[in-house]
């Protein structure tokens, strides 16, 4: 089959199964995952051996939960690669995304698994409406960030033209879209609308430019931002959804026909939706906690991953994979401020390593037109630190999250006791940015 042949193929196949046959092959793939898991991934034995159960309990989908959920905490243990359940010389690539603290959350990928992920990626732009020939202008950043690799390997799979723009230098995105005339954008929606304003700043219309489609996700964003985004670019703004550790971008794809809410690629990943306070799992329709467990990945199967991220689960539309609702927040206190996924804890950190800061700090998060703006408070060692040491501590701690986390800050250093006390569990995040 050749490559610009696949993604339809694939569809039409997919569109035409019945909702038993994706389940058979989802049982198929899952006996497969945990053996895979249990016989070559260090973490996934010790788990599964403390929990007292074996991969050859899953006799039935409702089986899954009999198996321990993966965290964050899980993969940082094993950092960074005890995760990994192939021989290091068979691990063709490492991403990473954020951690709690310092070290980030490594994934890694086998030769097989760029292929898979380039085929879902493919899949997706091509729900979201584009085809072989298309040019595809990918603004999301290049790197250890799973957007811009990602994006590139699925357009090019699906047999269009790959524009690797990456992020950043927002004055040259607009001048490629003006000289090249892509159809398709990859981008987060944040960082699409500032482009918007760079074609207003240089006297450009954007409605005019050549794009048809916008492949828009790794934040929350509304419908209202939808809509914005349509207006002033003139395309079809979709949503894609993913994360690394369960394998990057198109997990989750929106189709363009439909426009509600991103079809699971259920033949890949098992999604499930649980109760984040008591773990128990929730029916479809109902809010919680989105846990992914991996159907065919080889290097680094996750099972039951707790994504953090909250939504619902719904009927299949476009096919008969189901749907998730828009991402509605997280049950824990990540931040993702201009497209970077940030802890509160990965600021702590930071504050710890200035001998004139205390750990007394409170975050606000602004928006300033499109840009998300992050303000840190934090309180002076003690009073005895002057006007120009603060000055410098405040420099310094800038610095340190710049370099470390990959985000511009402000520092606002205050006097002892300024930053109010919690009375149980401290209050680190004021987000500001409008609700929709
Ligand atoms: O953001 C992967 C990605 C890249 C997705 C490009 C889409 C496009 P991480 O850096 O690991 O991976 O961050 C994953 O970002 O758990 C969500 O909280 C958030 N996120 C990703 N996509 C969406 C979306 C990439 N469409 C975390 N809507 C996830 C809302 C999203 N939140």
């Amino acid at each position: 089959m050749s490559a610009t042949s696949f993604p339809e193929g694939a569809l039409s196949s997919v569109e035409k199964a019945s909702r038993d046959e994706l389940q058979a092959l989802q049982l198929k793939r899952l006996q497969w995952t945990l053996r895979h898991a249990y016989a070559n991934s260090p973490m996934y034995r010790k788990k599964f051996d403390a929990e007292g159960v074996h991969p050859d309990d899953l006799k039935e989908l409702a089986d899954l939960r009999k198996f321990p959920y993966t965290t964050k905490q899980d993969l940082r243990e094993n950092y960074p690669f005890d995760t990994f359940a192939v021989p290091m010389e068979q691990v063709s690539r490492i991403h990473a995304s954020s951690g709690t603290t310092g070290k980030p959350t490594v994934v890694g990928y086998t030769q097989g698994d760029i292929s898979r992920w380039a085929d879902m990626v493919a899949r997706s732009i091509w729900a979201a409406g584009g085809r072989a020939g298309d040019k595809v202008h990918v603004a999301y950043g290049y790197g250890l960030f799973t957007g811009g690799l990602g994006a590139h390997y699925g357009a090019e799979r699906l047999g269009c033209t790959v524009i690797p723009m990456s992020g950043g230098q927002t004055e040259k995105q607009v001048q490629l879209i003006q000289d090249f005339k892509p159809d398709i954008i990859m981008v987060t929606p944040s960082y699409c609308l500032n482009i918007a304003d760079e074609f207003d700043r240089q006297g450009l219309d954007p409605v005019k430019c050549s794009l048809r489609i916008g492949i828009f996700g790794a934040e929350p964003w509304t419908n209202a931002m939808r809509q914005e985004i349509e207006q002033r670019m003139g395309l079809s703004a979709v949503d894609i959804y993913g994360l690394s550790e369960v394998m990057g971008p198109g997990v989750a794809q929106e189709f363009g026909s439909t426009k509600d809410g991103p079809t699971i690629w259920e033949d890949a990943f098992y999604p499930e939706i649980i109760n984040p306070d008591s773990l128990e799992p929730i029916a479809d329709g109902i809010e919680g906690e989105l846990v992914f467990t991996s159907l065919v990945k080889e290097a680094m199967p996750v099972i039951r991953y707790r994504t953090r991220d909250l939504t619902t689960l719904l009927p299949g539309s476009a096919c008969v994979m189901r749907r998730m609702a828009k991402i509605t927040g997280r049950s824990d206190d990540m931040m993702i401020i201009r497209g970077v996924n940030v802890f509160p804890s990965q600021i702590e950190e930071q504050i710890l390593k200035v001998p004139q800061l205390s750990p007394h700090y409170l975050i606000e998060i602004t928006r300033d037109g499109n840009l998300d703006n992050l303000l840190v408070h934090v309180e002076a060692r003690s009073n005895q630190v002057d006007a120009a040491e603060r000055a410098m501590a405040a420099k310094e701690l800038q610095h340190h999250i710049k370099v470390m986390i990959g985000v511009s800050t402000k520092i606002n250093i205050v006097g002892e006791g300024e930053v109010a006390r919690s009375q149980g569990k401290a209050q680190r995040v004021i987000d500001k940015r409008p609700k929709a």
